[in-house]
C-alpha cells in the first residue's frame, strides 16, 4: 500500500479540528471539511490556539506550529476535499444515514486507493463499508476528546478490513503520537465497552445505598487510581449520553448492561450533568457564584 501522505477530514466540528490538528503535526498535508462555513473558520482558530499553547507548553517550537498551519487547506464539500487524499477520516454527527452518504460519496470522488476511516463512537464500520466497493480498505479510527491531548486512537477492524489497511492507520496513529490499540468490531469497542459498566455499576451502589455518591468518587480516584470519580465523569458526559450508550449495549450485548433504574430516573428528572447545571451532583450554586464573582470584577 502506498504511503499516505494526504489526510482529509470530513466534518469540523469537536473531534474533526482535532483529529486535523493531529494530523497537521504528524506531518500530514490535511485538508480539513464541513459543510457550515462558520464552523471551519472557529475550527481553524482553535487549530492555531492548540499549537500556540502546546508551543507555551513545550511540546512544539514555534517554527513546527508554523509548518504544521501551513500543511492546512480547508474544503466546502465532500467531493473537494476527497480528491487527493490517501486516507479520508469523517467526524460527522453520530448518525448512520449521514455516514452512510459520506461513504457513498468518498468512494465515488476519492482515489481507487485511498483509504476511509469512520471516528464513530458506536457505529457499525461493516455497514459504511457495504455501500462501498473498497469495504477492505474501510475502518475505524475512534480518537478521544480533547484530540490533542488525549493519547489513545482505538483502530477498529469491520468486518473485511485487510492487514494493509490496519498497518496503514497503525502508522498515521503513531506520527500523531497516538498509542494505538486495535480491536475487532463489536458494541462499544473497548473503552466505551469497560466505561459504562464500570459507571452503571455506581448508580447500582448508590441505589443500593452503599455509599455517597462523593465516597465511590473518591474511593474509584485514590483506591483505583482513576483521574475522576465514575460520577464526575458521567455529569460531564451527559446522563442521557450515557443512558443511551447503555441501552445499545444492553440491546447488543444482554443483561449485564441493562440501565440502572436510577439513572433512568435522573435522565427523567432533567439532571443530565453539568450541561443541565445539575446531575449526580449540583452546579448550580457554582454557577451562581461564577457568574457572581464575574460581576463584582
Ligand atoms: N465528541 C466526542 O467526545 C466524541 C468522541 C469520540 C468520537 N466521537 C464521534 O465523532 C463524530 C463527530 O462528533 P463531534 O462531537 O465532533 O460532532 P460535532 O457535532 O461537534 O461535529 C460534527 C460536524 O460535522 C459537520 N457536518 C454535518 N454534516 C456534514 C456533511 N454532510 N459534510 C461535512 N460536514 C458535516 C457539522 O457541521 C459539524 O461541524 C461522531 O461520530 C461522534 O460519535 C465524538
Amino acid at each position: 500500500m502506498a504511503e499516505i501522505q494526504t489526510i482529509a477530514v470530513i466534518g469540523a466540528g469537536t473531534m474533526g479540528r482535532g483529529i486535523a490538528y493531529a494530523a497537521a503535526v504528524g506531518g500530514y498535508r490535511t485538508i480539513l471539511e464541513d459543510v457550515a462555513a462558520s464552523v471551519l473558520e472557529q475550527a481553524l482558530d482553535w487549530i492555531a490556539q492548540s499549537l500556540e499553547e502546546a508551543v507555551a507548553r513545550g511540546k512544539l517550537t514555534a517554527e513546527q506550529k508554523q509548518q504544521a498551519l501551513a500543511r492546512i487547506t480547508t474544503a466546502r464539500a465532500v467531493e473537494d476535499a476527497c480528491r487527493t487524499a490517501d486516507l479520508v477520516i469523517e467526524a460527522v454527527p453520530e448518525d448512520m444515514e449521514l455516514k452512510i452518504e459520506i461513504f457513498t460519496l468518498l468512494d465515488r470522488f476519492a482515489r481507487p486507493g485511498a483509504i476511509f476511516a469512520s471516528n464513530t463512537s458506536s457505529l457499525s464500520i461493516t455497514e459504511m463499508a457495504a455501500v462501498t466497493c473498497r469495504p477492505e480498505r474501510c475502518v475505524g479510527m475512534h480518537f478521544f476528546n480533547p484530540v490533542p491531548k488525549m493519547r489513545l486512537l482505538e483502530i477498529v477492524r469491520a468486518l473485511e478490513t485487510s492487514d494493509a489497511t490496519i498497518a496503514a492507520c497503525v502508522e498515521v496513529g503513531r506520527r500523531m503520537g497516538k498509542e494505538v490499540v486495535i480491536v475487532r468490531e463489536s458494541p462499544g469497542f473497548i473503552t466505551s465497552r469497560i466505561n459504562a459498566l464500570i459507571g452503571n455499576e455506581a448508580f447500582r451502589m448508590l441505589e443500593e445505598g452503599i455509599a455517597s455518591a462523593r465516597d465511590i468518587d473518591t474511593a474509584c480516584k485514590l483506591g483505583l487510581n482513576h483521574p475522576m470519580g465514575p460520577f464526575e465523569l458521567v455529569d460531564l458526559v451527559g446522563l442521557d449520553v450515557r443512558l443511551s450508550i447503555l441501552e445499545y449495549l444492553h440491546k447488543t450485548l444482554g443483561e449485564r448492561f441493562r440501565p440502572s433504574p436510577l439513572l433512568v430516573q435522573y435522565v427523567k428528572a432533567g439532571r443530565l450533568g453539568r450541561k443541565a447545571g445539575r446531575g449526580v451532583y449540583d452546579y448550580r450554586d457554582t454557577a451562581t457564584e461564577t457568574a457572581r464573582k464575574a460581576e463584582s470584577g
